[in-house]
Parts: C-alpha cells; sequence; structure tokens
C-alpha cells in the first residue's frame, strides 16, 4: 500500500513535469518592491502583488517591530480562547470604519477567509452561484459546503440571470478584480440583479482594496455599491496592504453567525498580533497617501498607451496579462524576460485554463517611466 501510494504521487510529478506544467518556488533574497534579487542578480520586478508599495514603506516595517514587542510575535491561540488581543480589535475597528461594514472577523489567510464565507454561510437547500473565473479558495470553500455548485460564464450578467430564474435560492459569488485577468464585473449591474432576485450578493475584493476606490475602500465603492450593500465582502491585507492575513466584514448577523459557526476562525491559531499592527498601520498609510494610488493608476494608464499594439488583454488594474497559448510559449517568454533582466511569471494551467498560458504582468507604483518603457519594449521584441 505504501510503495503504491509513493508510486502514485511520483507519476502525477512527473506527469506535470513532462507536460513542462512543474512549478517550482524561487529564493528572494533581497526584495525592495520594485527590485528582486534571484541568485545574486537583480531583476525589475512585474510579478508581484504589492501595488501600492506598502510591503517595504518604513513605517509599516517599524509598526511590525514594535507591534510584536508590544504584543508578541504569535496570538498563542484561536480567538474565541486567548487568541484576541487589543491589537486585533484595534484592527476590526479600523477595517469597520474605512470600508463601512458593521462587523469585521479576522483571518490568517484569504484562503481560509473564503473557504469560511462559503462553507459557512451555504446551506443544504442552497445554490452558489460562482463566476466561471472564481478563485481557487472560492471554488474549494463551495464544494466544501453542503450546497450545489453551479459557474456561470465569466462576468456575464445575462448567463447569470438564467441561472436566477432556475435556481430562486441562490447566492452569488464573485471577484472585485480577478486575479489571472485583471477584469472587473459590472458591480452595480450585478448588485440591481442580486437586489431583482432578493439573493445575497459575496464579493472576494482581493485585488481591488487598497486600490479601488477615494480612500482604496475598494472594487464596490468605486462602482456606487457600498460595502454595507454586500451580503458579505472577503479581501486580504496581502496584496495591496503588503502584509498577510484577511478579513471577512458584512452586517453583525453575518458575521456574529459566522463567529458562531466558521470552523475556519474558530479551529485555527488567531492572526498574529505584530502583524495587525503592521495592517493597523498599513491602512492609516493607504486611506491618506493618495499618491501611491495616483501613480499606479497613472504607471497602468502609460503602460496600456505604450503596449496598445501588443496583444495586451483588456484590464485597467495593475494586472496585465498577455495571453501567449500553451505552456511551452508562456515558460520560455518568461525564461527570455529573465535574461534581460525582467522577472515575469508565466501563469499555466491548472491556475489559468488550458490553452491560456500567459504573461501575468503586475503593475505598482514603485515603478517608473523608464522601467515601463524597458518592459514594453522587451514585451514587443518577444512577440515580434
Ligand atoms: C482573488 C483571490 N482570492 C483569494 C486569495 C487568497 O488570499 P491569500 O493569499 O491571503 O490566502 C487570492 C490570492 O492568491 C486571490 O488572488
Amino acid at each position: 500500500m505504501l510503495q503504491n501510494k509513493l508510486a502514485q504521487l511520483q507519476q502525477a510529478v512527473t506527469d506535470r513535469e513532462g507536460r513542462q506544467l512543474m512549478r517550482q518556488p524561487v529564493t528572494v533574497e533581497h526584495y525592495n518592491g520594485r527590485l528582486i534579487t534571484i541568485n545574486g542578480q537583480p531583476y525589475l520586478n512585474f510579478s508581484g502583488n504589492d501595488y501600492l508599495g506598502l510591503a517595504t514603506a518604513p513605517e509599516v516595517l517599524q509598526a511590525y517591530a514594535d507591534g510584536a514587542l508590544k504584543f508578541g510575535a504569535g496570538s498563542s491561540g484561536s480567538p474565541l480562547v486567548t487568541g484576541q488581543h487589543a491589537i486585533h480589535r484595534q484592527l476590526t475597528e479600523t477595517l469597520s470604519d474605512w470600508l463601512g461594514v458593521e462587523r469585521v472577523l479576522l483571518f490568517s489567510s484569504g484562503f481560509a477567509a473564503n473557504q469560511a464565507m462559503l462553507h459557512t454561510l451555504a446551506a443544504k437547500d442552497d445554490t452558489l452561484l460562482l463566476d466561471k473565473l472564481s478563485h481557487a479558495s472560492l471554488i474549494d470553500g463551495a464544494l466544501h459546503s453542503a450546497s450545489n455548485m453551479k459557474r456561470f460564464a465569466h462576468n456575464d450578467m445575462s448567463a447569470l440571470a438564467r441561472l436566477l430564474q432556475q435556481q430562486p435560492q441562490s447566492m452569488v459569488v464573485t471577484e472585485g478584480v480577478f486575479s489571472m485577468d485583471g477584469d472587473s464585473p459590472d458591480l452595480a449591474a450585478l448588485h440591481r440583479l442580486c437586489q431583482q432576485h432578493r439573493v445575497p450578493l459575496l464579493l472576494d475584493d482581493a485585488h481591488g482594496l487598497g486600490v479601488k476606490g477615494t480612500e482604496g475602500q475598494g472594487s464596490g465603492p468605486a462602482q456606487g455599491v457600498a460595502n454595507n450593500e454586500l451580503f458579505c465582502l472577503m479581501a486580504n491585507f496581502g496584496k495591496a496592504l503588503g502584509v498577510a492575513g484577511a478579513f471577512l466584514g458584512a452586517s453583525k448577523t453575518v458575521i456574529d453567525y459566522i463567529e458562531q459557526f466558521g470552523r475556519h476562525y474558530i479551529y485555527s491559531t488567531a492572526l498574529s498580533p505584530a502583524t495587525c499592527a503592521a495592517v493597523v498601520k498599513s491602512i492609516a498609510l493607504c486611506r491618506k497617501q493618495n499618491w501611491r494610488r495616483d501613480k499606479l493608476h497613472s504607471n497602468i494608464q502609460k503602460f496600456r498607451k505604450l503596449a496598445a499594439d501588443l496583444p495586451i488583454m483588456v484590464s485597467d488594474t495593475a494586472i496585465q496579462g498577455v495571453v501567449l497559448g500553451s505552456s511551452e510559449q508562456a515558460a520560455k517568454a518568461s525564461e527570455q524576460l529573465k535574461g534581460v533582466g525582467i522577472w515575469l511569471t508565466a501563469i499555466r494551467p491548472p491556475t489559468v485554463p488550458v490553452g491560456s498560458a500567459r504573461l501575468r504582468i503586475t503593475l505598482s507604483s514603485q515603478h517608473s517611466d523608464e522601467d515601463i518603457a524597458l518592459l514594453v519594449q522587451q514585451l514587443r521584441r518577444l512577440l515580434s
């Protein structure tokens, strides 16, 4: 049995290798947002999610260190035992105030928060309707829940409307900014449709928080839908806020329920207090330093203008995709860019559908005009 199991595992890895789909972590030796050093070699970094450069903001680093000294490195327990410290409270209050949601629960990752949201809230007689390109954490959360799951064509309101006719007891799940395509649904229309059918709308705004909205309150407010009009909002602290962890925000009733029945919340060590202290500081900077968002948006416009003749996907966000097709083509292009000092990861199936392997470019407020010009110049050379 043991040998059979090992042979089965080895076979799966070998198959993946044979299809050029092996993924290996690289070790980053130095990181400052714009530049990363790998194997002693500096690269221009176009592959992270630190959209506003907050992961290395000196004030955030200082808050992390001070937080650890004051509150401890670890929380030492699950939140409902003794894992909740004063700084957790401060972080949830900060989030409620910033985002306009009644109550907030903290999680150690966005993956766990999404799982908790769908697993806990969807009951046996519900149908979860998920966008076709939903993140793996949403798909797994739905699959592990007691409810049925159906997928609707990406950002397609008519397809969703048809499903809602057939499945009146539904909950609709989508993302503010899709992580691999960088596009967004029409949230105002989606919200109206959900209201018409009297069904809850659940939003994963991992890539919208901090970046969208006048103070970075996310994709909903940027499209005229207040966060408190959503049934439940998930966003994480490891993208634009540059730290780690995540939260669910909603009405008191929804959050009270998840607090009592959410297994990913109850049976898991609370977020580190040092992390919470860093996130509180990061939010303060994110809210008031509009120049970070302005710079990011101007970089996005610059990139799109310079690359207008290239086959880039439609997106007005920091995530810009260039679909190449096969995994081999994407891997080769990524290697060629590394050769000229640009770090840009190839995204291959199963992360994206077969035949749509791509280069996923992420822009940040830290890139200069020259960085963007160099990227576009090298992309053009590669694609011509
Ligand atoms: C859309 C989306 N949702 C959820 C997650 C998971 O968040 P975390 O990395 O905090 O676990 C990610 C991150 O990969 C994501 O892109």
